[in-house]
C-alpha cells in the first residue's frame, strides 16, 4: 500500500516504519482536540491576514474553509487516520485537500510546538466551563437538601465513633464548602491556562511580524506568554487542572463512602433510589450502591493522571520534548472522570431518601452528649480537666448498668458530683446540645440556618 507523504518529508529518505509510525502518533486520542485546533487556527490565519503576511483574501478562505471542515467533522463526514499523526496535521491535510496551495499558508510563523500548548489551553478552558457548572449543580442540590433535612439530628464522628450530635443539614453543608473551595481552584487554575502561547513558534519566537495580542483577543484569552521558551516548554497549567480534578474528586470520594455505608443496613441513614442501583447476579436481596462506589474507585485514577504528569515533566530539558505528547490522555481522562462523577453525585443527592428515626435513635445511644455533661460541670465552676473526668466516670457507670446518660437518677448523678442540680437532664438532651453550639461555623440551628441562606444567595 503507498503510503501518504508526510509534512516533514523533506529532508527525510523513504517511509516511516510501520511501528514507529503507529508508536508515535498522537491521532487515535487528540482528534478530541480538532475544535480547539481549528479554533486557534482561524484566529491565527485572521492574523496573518490582518498582517499581510499571506494576502487577506487567502486568509479568509482559510478560515472558511477551516470551520467547514469542522462541520464536517461534526457531521461525521471526513475521519482521521493514522498517517495523519496528530489532529494538527489532520486538519492542515483536510486544508489543502480543499485549498490546494493556500492551505499550505496557514502554518506560517507557527509550530506544532505553539499550536500544541493553544490546543490544550483551550480545552482546559472548555472542560473548566462544563466542571465548574457541574459542580454548581452539585451545591445545588446539597442545599435543596439541607435545606429539606433541617433540625433533623445525626450522630457526627471521629475516628468513625459517634462523637457529638449534630444537624445532618451541617453535615451535608460541609461538603458545600469544600465544593465552593474547588470551584475557586478550577476558575485559578483556567485564569493561568488562559494565556496564549502562539508567536512563540517552535521556541525562539518567529520572523514574521505577527500580532499576538489579537490572536489572544480572538480566542478571548486574557495576554500572551511572555517567554516563547516557556510557552512551549511548560505544563504547569495542565498539572493545576489535574491537581483540581484530584481534589475534587477526593471530595466526591469521601461523599460516595459515605452515601454507601449509610446505605447499608447497619446504619440506615439513607436507602438509594433504585434507578441508581444494580442488583447481584447471585443474591436475589441485594441493591448494590454501583454509583458512590464507581465515583469513590474512579478517584484513583484522577489521581494516577496527576502523578502521570509530574512524572512526564520531570527533568524535562527545555524546550518542547515528544515525551510531551504525554500530556493528553492524562487529561482528558481526568475531565471525562470529573465530569461524570459530578453528574453521578447530583443524582445520588437528588435522589437518596433520608432516614430521620435512624439517624435519630443511633443518636440516643453511645453518649453522644457526654462532651455537654463536663461542659456542664466546668460551667459550674469546676476545672475542665477534672470536670472531664467525672464525666468519664458517669459514662462508664453507665455502661456498666446499662444506662443511657437520660436514663440516669438525679441522685445517681448527684453521687458523682454535688454540683450536679436538676437542670442537667435538660443540658445533656440532644437538642440543648445542638442549639448551645452557637458559635460560628458550629452546628447550632441558628447559625446553620442562617450560613444556609447565606448560601442560597447568588
Ligand atoms: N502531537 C504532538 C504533541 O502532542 C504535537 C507537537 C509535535 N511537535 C513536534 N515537534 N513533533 O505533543
Amino acid at each position: 500500500m503507498a503510503k501518504k507523504k508526510k509534512a516533514w518529508s523533506g529532508r527525510f529518505d523513504g517511509q516511516i516504519d510501520a511501528f514507529v509510525e503507529e508508536f508515535t502518533a498522537s491521532i487515535p486520542y487528540d482528534v478530541l482536540l480538532y475544535r480547539h485546533d481549528i479554533e486557534g487556527s482561524i484566529a491565527h490565519a485572521r492574523m496573518l491576514g490582518k498582517q499581510k503576511i499571506i494576502p487577506q483574501g487567502e486568509a479568509n478562505r482559510i478560515a472558511a474553509a477551516l470551520a467547514a471542515i469542522r462541520e464536517d467533522i461534526e457531521a461525521g463526514k471526513i475521519s482521521f487516520d493514522l498517517s495523519q499523526e496528530d489532529v494538527h496535521m489532520a486538519v492542515e491535510q483536510f486544508l489543502t485537500r480543499r485549498l490546494g496551495k493556500i492551505g499550505g499558508k496557514l502554518h506560517t510563523g507557527r509550530s506544532r510546538n505553539d499550536q500544541v500548548a493553544l490546543d490544550l489551553r483551550l480545552y482546559l478552558r472548555d472542560s473548566i466551563d462544563d466542571i465548574v457548572l457541574l459542580i454548581a449543580k452539585v451545591k445545588e442540590a446539597i442545599l435543596a437538601r439541607a435545606e429539606e433535612v433541617f433540625g433533623v439530628v445525626m450522630p457526627g464522628y471521629t475516628h468513625m465513633q459517634r462523637a457529638q450530635p449534630v444537624l445532618f443539614s451541617h453535615h451535608l453543608l460541609a461538603y458545600h464548602e469544600m465544593f465552593s473551595r474547588d470551584q475557586d481552584r478550577f476558575r485559578d487554575a483556567r485564569r493561568r491556562a488562559n494565556v496564549s502561547p502562539l508567536g512563540a513558534g517552535a521556541l525562539a519566537g518567529t520572523t514574521f511580524p505577527v500580532d499576538r495580542e489579537f490572536v489572544a483577543r480572538e480566542l478571548g484569552m486574557e495576554g500572551v506568554c511572555e517567554n516563547s521558551i516557556d510557552a512551549v516548554s511548560d505544563r504547569d497549567f495542565a498539572a493545576d487542572f489535574l491537581y483540581a480534578s484530584a481534589v475534587t474528586m477526593m471530595h466526591l470520594s469521601r461523599l460516595s463512602e459515605e452515601m454507601v455505608y449509610w446505605s447499608s443496613a447497619e446504619f440506615g441513614f439513607l436507602s438509594l433510589p433504585d434507578a441508581l442501583c444494580t442488583g447481584s447476579s447471585i443474591m436475589p436481596q441485594k441493591k448494590n450502591p454501583d454509583v458512590p462506589e464507581l465515583i469513590r474507585g474512579k478517584t484513583g485514577r484522577t489521581y494516577g493522571n496527576l502523578v502521570n504528569l509530574l512524572t512526564v515533566m520531570k527533568g524535562l530539558p527545555l524546550a518542547y520534548n515528544r515525551d510531551m505528547q504525554e500530556d493528553k490522555e492524562a487529561v482528558f481522562d481526568s475531565a471525562r472522570t470529573v465530569k461524570e462523577s459530578l453528574i453521578g453525585a447530583a443524582l445520588l443527592l437528588r435522589g437518596m431518601t433520608v432516614n430521620e428515626e435512624r439517624m435519630r435513635a443511633a443518636c440516643d445511644d453511645g453518649f453522644l452528649t457526654a462532651t455537654d455533661l463536663s461542659d456542664y460541670l466546668a460551667r459550674k465552676g469546676i476545672p475542665f480537666r477534672r470536670a472531664h473526668e467525672i464525666a468519664g466516670k458517669i459514662v462508664r457507670y453507665c455502661e456498666k448498668s446499662g444506662k443511657r446518660l437520660k436514663d440516669l437518677s438525679l441522685r445517681e448523678f448527684r453521687s458523682f458530683s454535688r454540683k450536679i442540680g436538676e437542670d442537667v437532664r435538660d443540658f445533656v438532651s440532644l437538642t440543648n446540645s445542638v442549639r448551645m453550639r452557637n458559635v460560628r461555623g458550629g452546628t447550632g440551628p441558628r447559625r446553620v440556618k442562617s450560613r444556609l441562606e447565606a448560601l442560597k444567595k447568588p
